[in-house]
């Protein structure tokens, strides 16, 4: 795995040491400064080959003020160190819930955003009656915006019960379901759901999703159904993560209906949405 990255500057070296790359071969130029009113962006592109394919993943990085900043450090880098286990990850999104969306909104998170729109967009009518499942529900974004659209019967999935309870606090899910996505079997009938979101998984719990944890997204889904998850872009980059979401393809549960990208799914960092189709 060969990562090459365009662009040497620190604080972006900071932010692939929380979030991104597993390594980096070489650092080499500046390509592009832009300064836009108050905040300056410089813009980075990373590339990796792998398996024949040349991935270009966009990030910049955008000055912030130093309130934001120690902001983004106690609860964003908190929240995303690199390798901690899933048991301290429930329990950090717990003591910083209800910091959760000032943060979000610091960044411009537009995940939650991405999905009501995409998932408005799969279904233009009928919202009314449509029931969906929000997985890594977190303090409720998502359903924020799938109201938006009209959809209302929401369910969400979400193991930090804190986090859940800023949702509960908004009334913006019918069942809250304190369970985690994983290893384990979920307390969901089979073909309960039209559709499944989930937006921005916790990294270290994403990059290694396991094939139970997907076999069980779909197992909730309808037939003809779909699971749409999105993320920052190099998240999807996981090996592990790819091949357990192809094996649900080659086995016939699922099947890749579309894969979208963004430039920004939150300051400077590109997203991926893939969306299958339960079959
Ligand atoms: C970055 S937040 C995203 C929340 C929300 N979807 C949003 O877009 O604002 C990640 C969420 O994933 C949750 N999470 C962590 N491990 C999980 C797991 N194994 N299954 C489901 N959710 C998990 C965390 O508790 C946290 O609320």
């Amino acid at each position: 795995m060969r990562w090459e990255v365009t662009m040497p500057f620190t604080s972006i070296l900071s932010l692939l040491n929380t979030q991104a790359a597993d390594s980096i071969a070489s650092v080499s130029r500046v390509t592009a400064v832009d300064a836009c009113s108050s905040i300056s962006v410089i813009h980075a592109v990373l590339k990796k080959e792998s398996q024949g394919l040349l991935h270009t993943f966009n990030m910049t990085e955008t000055c912030y003020s130093k309130e934001e900043e120690e902001t983004i450090d106690r609860v964003l880098n908190f929240t995303t160190e690199r390798g901690i286990d899933n048991a301290t990850i429930i329990q950090r999104f717990d003591k910083i819930s209800e910091e959760y969306d000032e943060v979000q909104i610091t960044i411009r998170w537009t995940g939650p955003q991405w999905m009501g729109e995409s998932v408005a967009c799969q279904y233009p009518s009928n919202r009314g009656n449509i029931r969906i499942l929000d997985v890594a529900a977190g303090t409720g974004l998502v359903s924020v915006e799938l109201r938006k659209h009209g959809f209302v019967h929401i369910d969400g999935l979400e193991p930090a019960e804190r986090m859940l309870e800023q949702a509960k606090k908004k009334n913006l899910y019918e069942r809250y379901i304190c369970d985690m996505l994983g290893d384990n079997t979920l307390d969901i009938a089979d073909d309960t759901y039209t559709a499944v979101t989930m937006s921005g998984l916790s990294r270290e719990i994403m990059k290694k999703l396991p094939v139970k944890a997907l076999e069980e997204l779909a197992r909730v889904t309808k037939p003809g159904g779909h699971v749409m998850m999105n993320s920052y872009d190099y998240n999807f980059e996981s090996e592990i993560l790819r091949a357990n979401l192809a094996n649900l393809e080659s086995r016939g549960i699922w099947k890749l209906e579309s894969k979208q990208a963004r430039q920004h799914i939150s300051n400077g960092v590109g997203g991926l949405l893939h969306i299958y189709t339960v079959l």
